[in-house]
Parts: C-alpha cells; sequence; structure tokens
C-alpha cells in the first residue's frame, strides 16, 4: 500500500477507523468513482481521494451541514475531484446520479457521530460534555430533539425506546426517574438522573447514561430506519464488482447490515422449507467479510474511540450491461 496521509486528532479533530482496511474493502485504484455517505472529518475520503489519483473522483456526503462545511473546506486542495454535499444518505442514489458519480467503483459508510460532533457540547450527544439535550445530526431541520422526545414521550415509550435502541436492561427504572424529574434539558441533567437511579452501578464497566444516550441519538435520528431504508439503493449504483464498505459501532447497525449482505448474497428469499426456488431472486452481491474486520490492539490504543468498529464489505455482483441501472 502506498504512503497515506498523516491523520492525527490534533490536525483533523476525528481520527478515520480502520483507515488500511477500509482502502483495501474498497479496492482503491487510481482514477476510479467513489463515494463517501458520512464524510465526516473527511479522513476517510482524503485517504480515497490520495489513492485514485491523479484522476480519481469522489462525492461526499454528510447530513450535518457544520460536517459537511469542515470537510468541503479540508478537501479543497484535491479541486474538481471532489464534490462535498450536505444531505442525508436517504438521498444518495438521487445525489448520486445527479451529481455524475454512478456507476461508482465503491461506496463506504461510516456509521455514527464524528469525535467532533461528540465533543462539541452544543450538539448535546454526550453526558461527558454539558450542553442542551439536541443530538440531531442536521440541527437545521424541523426534526424533535433529544429533549422533546425526554419531555414528551410516555414512560412505556421511553422503556420502549431504551429497550429497543440502547438494549438497556434498566429500561424501567431510568424511564421512571426520567418522568418523575422532568423537564430535563440539558446532557448533564439527564446523565445526573441515570446516575442516581443507577445507584452506583455500572453495567460491564460502562457509564449508566451510556445506552439511553446511544438509544435517543438513534431515535432523533431514525438512524436504523434510514440505514435499512437505503442500503436496497446503493446496490444499484454500483459497478459490477464495485464494492460497498460498512463500519459500524454497535451491533443495532452492524444487524441491519449483516442481515441486507448476506440477504443480498443469497438471493432467494423462499421460506427454507419450499422444496425449489419460486421467487427467482437472484445474489447481488458477493460478501468479501463473513465476519467483521475489527480494529487491532494497536489502533485501539492509540484510537479508544475505534474500539467497537466493525468492517463489512461486499461486491456487487452482474453484468457490465446492467450499468447505469
Ligand atoms: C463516524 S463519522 C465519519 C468520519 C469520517 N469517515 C472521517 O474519516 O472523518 C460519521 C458521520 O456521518 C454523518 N452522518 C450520520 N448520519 C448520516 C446520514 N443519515 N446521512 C449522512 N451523513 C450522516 C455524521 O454527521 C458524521 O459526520
Amino acid at each position: 500500500m502506498g504512503e497515506l496521509p498523516v491523520l492525527d486528532a490534533d490536525s483533523v479533530g476525528h481520527v478515520p477507523v480502520l483507515l488500511e482496511e477500509t482502502l483495501a474493502a474498497l479496492a482503491v485504484r487510481a482514477g476510479g468513482v467513489y463515494i463517501d455517505a458520512t464524510v465526516g472529518g473527511g479522513g476517510h475520503a482524503a485517504a480515497i481521494l490520495e489513492q485514485s489519483a491523479p484522476w480519481g473522483r469522489l462525492l461526499a456526503l454528510d447530513r450535518d451541514p457544520h460536517a459537511a462545511v469542515r470537510a468541503a473546506a479540508r478537501l479543497k486542495p484535491f479541486g474538481e475531484r471532489v464534490r462535498v454535499i450536505h444531505a442525508a444518505y436517504a438521498h444518495l442514489a438521487k445525489v448520486a446520479r445527479a451529481e455524475g458519480f454512478v456507476p461508482a467503483d465503491g461506496v463506504l459508510f461510516d456509521l455514527g457521530f464524528s469525535s467532533l460532533q461528540v465533543d462539541d457540547p452544543d450538539r448535546g450527544f454526550s453526558f461527558r460534555h454539558e450542553g442542551f439535550l439536541d443530538m440531531r445530526f442536521d440541527p437545521t431541520g424541523n426534526e424533535p430533539t433529544a429533549a422533546d422526545l425526554v419531555n414528551t414521550l410516555s414512560e412505556e415509550g421511553l422503556v420502549d425506546l431504551f429497550r429497543r435502541y440502547g438494549e438497556e436492561p434498566r429500561s424501567r427504572r431510568f424511564a421512571r426517574a426520567i418522568v418523575a424529574a422532568r423537564p430535563l434539558e440539558t446532557t448533564g441533567q439527564l446523565a445526573g438522573v441515570i446516575e442516581e437511579a443507577a445507584g452506583g452501578q455500572r453495567s460491564r464497566g460502562i457509564h449508566p447514561a451510556t445506552r439511553v444516550f446511544q438509544a435517543l441519538r438513534i431515535a432523533v435520528n431514525r438512524e436504523l430506519a434510514m440505514l435499512e431504508e437505503t442500503l436496497p439503493q446503493v446496490v444499484s449504483l454500483l459497478k459490477p464488482g464495485g464494492r460497498l464498505a460498512i463500519i459500524t459501532f454497535h451491533s443495532l447497525e452492524d444487524r441491519v447490515v449483516k442481515h441486507f449482505f448476506r440477504q443480498e448474497a443469497r438471493g432467494c428469499e423462499c421460506p427454507p422449507e419450499a422444496p425449489v426456488c419460486v421467487c427467482g431472486r437472484k445474489p447481488t452481491l458477493r460478501l468479501l467479510t463473513r465476519k467483521p474486520i475489527a480494529p487491532s490492539p494497536e489502533e485501539i490504543s492509540v484510537n479508544p474511540r475505534s474500539r467497537s468498529a466493525k468492517l463489512r464489505s461486499v461486491e456487487r455482483l452482474g453484468e457490465e450491461k446492467e450499468l447505469g441501472a
């Protein structure tokens, strides 16, 4: 592998995870056409542009307008080879066609939030920084904030949310404590209520508010639903032989990706008891990773935030004549 740009947290604010593994999964080559659906701090994007020089092109999206502006500034040295758009990846197919990036050689999703977002108190993503409980990736939209959910859902609604998106075993206890303490406006207030309700108990060494904050962020941004809705459109953006690489940070996301990849690699949707296939569906993807790739101990030691990352990748099957579908 050629030399990659030096990317460290001090210079860019977010260290891209599994960088070499991602470039290998996407098989980035000179002159290729790539899409980064979640550009964030632009670390993966810069590396893809370096490795696809001199003519490779990259379309980069981010749902967060601040991230899109920052990434555009960082990627400016690549000139016409890069296009950065503020949009949720739900619009990827439309944007990629309109911008002339179909068919693509590779598409990357690096899900979740960046260090730039989590360390910004105004975004309300972290219980470590006091700030308004917002959690929207796009704060310019009209969607409800985390504070709206915390203050308006019923106890039952909160229990369901914490179970579904946080897999939190103490959902009932936390929901009850929140309902008794609200209105809650800040990250610190919410974390305080949960800490008190947990009575100093930590589950597997993690802060008691970890899963509640994850659940709220997923709900506020409809993360799992949007991922499920978007993945089927992505296959048609790829050339035959084109690659799709997805980095997830928790088991709920990884499960969505794994099921989608397996289903598309199998093709047939008939029930297992059917003697012959009647659905006629053919595989569209080939699995490149049966088991997800995880960061090495060395990577985790220099970038602890990478510890829960998992990379899965696939290759599009099919004939050249299907191009531009
Ligand atoms: C983990 S960061 C990406 C980091 C990036 N790969 C890098 O090297 O700097 C995830 C990014 O995805 C963005 N994001 C989250 N949901 C999104 C969505 N539905 N559409 C587009 N971007 C999204 C977030 O705003 C965040 O900037």
